[in-house]
């Protein structure tokens, strides 16, 4: 088997943010009107009244503090309560696109690779803003790549998943380095309305460089010694939303269309879901849990990630070792552990041990074991 490499990692972040503050402030004022609005049908129990959020339960059930979106105004305002992004002309590029530019540049850039030395494009990510073209094919136009680009989404886990098709690519002759982006509008598939859920998500893009050993330059890489993917079909995290959904007028923006979970269930299912994976993983690279020095976890819910490092470790793991990134930015789906692995890669030595881990929805989980190089 060819050694292969992440040569380079990249992050596009939104300019705009918005606070736990800013967005509780928001729903509240939504759920109090709502209450007015409805108060005679909820008097006679005909409907619920909707219960106010908190910073504090929001801060203490995830660890979120802050996330980025694409568009602050459209989303904190009651009156709307999604982003606000005026559709464009076919002729100019599409936000995702920007968004996947951005990030690829970066890791071009870490890579110490152009456009003349990718030979394909995979966009992996959890919603894509048409159904075609492919977003990839117009990111590859944007960068000026030759070769070919799919799209492919594993909801979360697109990232981990993406790399490994970049492997497969790479080890059948098909290309020489790939460039798998994330670009993740989270806040458009987000019921803002939610009181359960409408804390959770944020936009971002990832983009990394997948590539042979031998042609690798740049002072980033991490040598992939083992991975693996898993997938279990489950019903606790589902997004409704498609091209069928004409069909049936009824159902049309209802919300089941947008992103929607039983979050307790995930928390008990996925965790020791994601724990044994990883074990798994670290173990088939004949290697133990204790020479693991980082673990990149997907960046949904800090308690998740806490639970999940002492199901592998059997004590806490220090800030360090698993470094959190959700506090600033949410859950940017397939990003998450990416963006983790590019802010927190840096101060590793030379042969140091990590592991990127995504899960999400499908369920899905994929595991990369890495080597500074
Ligand atoms: N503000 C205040 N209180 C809230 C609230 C909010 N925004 N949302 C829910 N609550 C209340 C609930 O009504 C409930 O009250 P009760 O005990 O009186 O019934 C209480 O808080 C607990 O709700 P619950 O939904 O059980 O919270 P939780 O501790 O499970 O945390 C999640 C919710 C979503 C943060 C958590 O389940 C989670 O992160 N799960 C992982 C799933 C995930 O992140 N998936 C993303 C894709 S990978």
């Amino acid at each position: 088997m060819q050694s292969i490499v992440i040569s380079g990692t990249g992050l596009y972040t939104p300019t705009e943010s918005i606070s736990n503050e800013e967005l509780i402030a928001s729903y509240n004022a939504y759920a109090a009107r709502y209450n007015t609005e409805n108060a005679v049908a909820i008097d006679q129990g005909e409907i619920s009244a909707l219960e106010a959020s908190s910073v504090g339960f929001v801060e203490k059930a995830s660890g979120i503090k802050s996330r980025y979106v694409m568009n602050k105004e459209g989303v904190l305002d009651i009156n709307r309560m999604c982003p606000s992004l005026p559709e464009r002309s076919d002729d100019e590029p599409s936000i995702m696109c920007e968004m996947a530019v951005a990030a690829a540049k970066q890791a071009l850039q870490r890579a110490g690779k152009t456009a003349a030395d990718i030979d394909a494009v995979i966009c992996a990510a959890s919603n894509m803003q048409r159904a075609y073209p492919a977003m990839a094919v117009e990111i590859q136009n944007a960068l000026g790549i030759t070769g070919y680009a799919y799209d492919m989404n594993v909801a979360c886990s697109s990232a981990t998943f993406g790399i490994q098709a970049a492997v497969g690519a790479l080890q059948s002759g098909q290309a020489r380095a790939v460039l798998v982006v994330n670009p993740e509008i989270t806040s458009g598939h987000l019921n803002w309305r939610d009181r359960d859920s409408h804390f959770i998500f944020g936009d971002a893009c990832t983009a990394v460089i997948v590539e042979l050993a031998e042609h690798a330059t740049s002072a980033h890489q991490f040598e992939i010694l083992a991975m693996k993917l898993k997938t279990q079909f489950s019903n606790n995290i589902r997004n409704n939303f498609g091209f069928l959904n004409r069909g049936d007028e009824t159902g049309i923006g209802q919300a089941d269309k947008l992103f929607r979970q039983q979050g307790r269930k995930v928390f008990k299912e996925v965790c020791p879901m994601a724990a044994e994976m990883i074990s798994n993983t670290v173990h088939s690279a004949k290697l133990k849990i204790e020479e693991i020095q980082r673990f990149w976890l997907h960046q949904a819910n800090l308690n998740m990630n806490l639970l999940i490092a002492r199901l592998i470790l059997g004590r806490d793991a220090t800030p360090e070792e698993s470094p959190t990134i959700l506090d600033r930015y949410a859950n940017t789906s397939s990003a998450g552990s990416i963006i983790a692995f590019h802010q927190h890669q840096d101060d590793l030595a030379k042969n140091a041990i990590g592991v990127i881990c995504s899960f999400g929805a499908g369920y899905s989980i994929g595991c990369v074991v890495v080597r500074k190089k």
